[in-house]
């Protein structure tokens, strides 16, 4: 049984993430999306915010659960029995960040994989804070998150919308 763990912030969640969720959940029987609970990063939705948003917007998945992590993600996987780690690859400014992660998470855990899925071309400019931007100004993020994504957004900045 193939069983991979997809981490991140997704704060929120956006449609490039879900491009990557959905691709990967073809390729696993189970499929583990992980909210890491990142100090160094301030968030502005909740750690159970975003569970929930991801639990909705995967719930046509069968093989997919939605879960949120502190510590490190090797121990994660290892509780979880996942040795599969999926990163998505937007573009080569990704790159040593993403080299830097999957080398030390074999050097924690010799036996896991990380693989990368290339993003979609029309996500390659996306991130969260992208996104957290555009909104804060009211712009329409319609074309970067989901639409419970994009509701979430406005809720959380107060319904301010362009
Ligand atoms: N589409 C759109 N955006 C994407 C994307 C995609 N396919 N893939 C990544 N991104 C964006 C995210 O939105 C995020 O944007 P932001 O920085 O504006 O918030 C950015 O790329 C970073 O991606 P993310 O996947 O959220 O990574 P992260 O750096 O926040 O977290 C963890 C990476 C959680 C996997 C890593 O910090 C971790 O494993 N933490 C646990 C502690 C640990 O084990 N540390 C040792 C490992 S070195």
């Amino acid at each position: 049984m193939k069983k991979a763990i997809y981490p991140g912030s997704f704060d929120p969640p956006t449609l490039g993430h879900m491009d990557i969720i959905s691709r990967s959940a073809k390729m696993v029987d189970r499929l583990i999306v992980a909210v890491a609970c990142n100090p160094s990063k301030r968030s502005l939705l909740s750690l159970d915010e975003r569970v929930e948003l991801l639990t909705d917007l995967t719930k046509q998945f069968s093989n997919i659960e939605v879960t949120s992590f502190t510590g490190l993600l090797v121990d994660f996987a290892t509780e979880k029995r996942a040795d599969i780690i999926i990163r998505g690859f937007r573009a080569i400014s990704d790159f040593e960040y993403e080299l830097q992660l999957a080398q030390v998470n074999t050097m924690l855990k010799a036996d896991i994989e990380t693989i990368f899925l290339v993003s979609d071309k029309d996500y390659l400019f996306l991130s969260s804070s992208i996104v957290k931007e555009v909104a804060s100004f009211g712009g329409d993020v319609s074309k970067m998150v989901p639409k419970l994504a994009e509701q979430a957004l406005i809720k959380k900045m107060g319904g301010k919308r362009g």
